[in-house]
C-alpha cells in the first residue's frame, strides 16, 4: 500500500514499510549515513543519518524509522544539523579519521570544528598484523559493527569477531583476544570489505604504504606458502611487516 506524507515540506508517495532513508535517496534528498550499508542489517549505531519528526520528541535515525502516512519529516532542521555536526565532532576527536574521506568531507559540509573537544580520550591501537590477508588498527574503528555483521548472520556465519569491552573501552576483537588464525576466520575478507574508516585493511596495501616493493612482498607469500605446505595451517608464519625485510 502507498502512503503520502511531506518531507521537507514536499508531498511524497512511497510504499510501505520503507524507510526514510530509502525514501529520502528514491527521491533525491541527501541524507548522510556512516554505519549504514546496503549489504548489513542497519541497526542505528552512529546516528548521523537523523532527521526531526514532527510530534517526536528526539531526532530519529532514517536508516531504521519507516516512514508513515501523515508524517512531516525535516531531513536538514537546525537541531538536525547542530546533532551531525557534534556526532561528527565527537568523532573526530576520539579516533583517526584520516582514511575516511567521506566524513572528512562531512565535517566540512556540517562546518564541524575539529578542535572543539580538545581534552576527549583518543582511542589509541597497534596494528594488529597477525595473519596473511589483512592488518587491524582499531585506532581508526568507528564501531560501525559491519565487519561484525558480515561476518555473522548478514554474510559468513563465521562468527570470528565481535564486540568486546564495555563504554569508551568497547572495541572490536576476537573472542579471548586470539589472534586471528587461532579463530574460526576463514580470511574471506568481507569484514575488510565492508569497514568504512580503513581500520580493516588488505595486507599487501598495508605493507606497500610502509614502503615494500611488490617484488619484496611476493618473495613473502612464496615464504609462507612453501611454510604452509610442509607444515600445514595451524604452523603457517604469517605474512607480517617491516620485522621481515
Ligand atoms: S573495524 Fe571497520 S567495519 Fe569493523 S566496526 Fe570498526 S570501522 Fe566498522
Ligand atoms: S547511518 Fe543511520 S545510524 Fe548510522
Amino acid at each position: 500500500m502507498a502512503i503520502t506524507f511531506l518531507m521537507d515540506g514536499k508531498e511524497v508517495t512511497a510504499e510501505e514499510n520503507k524507510t526514510l532513508l530509502d525514501i529520502a535517496r528514491e527521491n533525491g534528498v541527501d541524507i548522510p549515513t556512516i554505519c549504514f550499508h546496503e549489504a548489513t542489517t542497519a541497526n542505528a549505531l552512529c546516528r548521523i543519518c537523523v532527521v526531526e519528526v514532527e510530534g517526536q520528541r528526539v531526532l530519529q535515525p532514517a536508516c531504521i524509522v519507516k516512514a508513515g502516512a501523515g508524517m512531516k519529516v525535516q531531513t536538514r532542521s537546525e537541531k538536525v544539523i547542530r546533532a551531525r555536526r557534534t556526532i561528527l565532532e565527537m568523532l573526530d576527536s576520539t579516533m583517526d579519521l584520516s582514511e575516511t574521506p567521506e566524513i572528512q568531507n562531512m565535517m566540512k559540509d556540517y562546518n564541524a570544528d575539529p578542535n572543539r573537544f580538545p581534552d576527549a580520550e583518543r582511542r589509541e591501537s597497534d596494528v594488529k598484523d597477525d595473519n596473511p590477508m589483512y592488518v587491524r588498527d582499531y585506532s581508526k574503528c568507528l564501531l560501525c559493527w559491519r565487519c561484525v555483521q558480515v561476518c555473522a548472520e548478514d554474510a559468513q556465519y563465521t562468527f570470528a569477531i565481535n564486540f568486546d569491552g564495555r563504554g569508551f573501552e568497547t572495541q572490536i576483537g576476537t573472542f579471548f583476544g586470539k589472534s586471528i588464525p587461532e579463530t574460526s576466520c576463514v580470511l574471506c575478507g568481507q569484514c575488510v570489505a565492508v569497514c568504512p574508516t580503513g581500520a580493516l585493511k588488505p595486507k599487501r596495501e598495508f605493507l606497500l604504504e610502509q614502503g615494500m616493493s611488490p617484488q619484496e612482498i611476493s618473495v613473502l607469500n612464496t615464504g609462507r606458502k612453501q611454510k604452509s605446505k610442509v607444515k600445514g595451517r595451524d604452523d603457517f608464519r604469517p605474512l607480517t611487516g617491516l620485522e621481515e625485510r
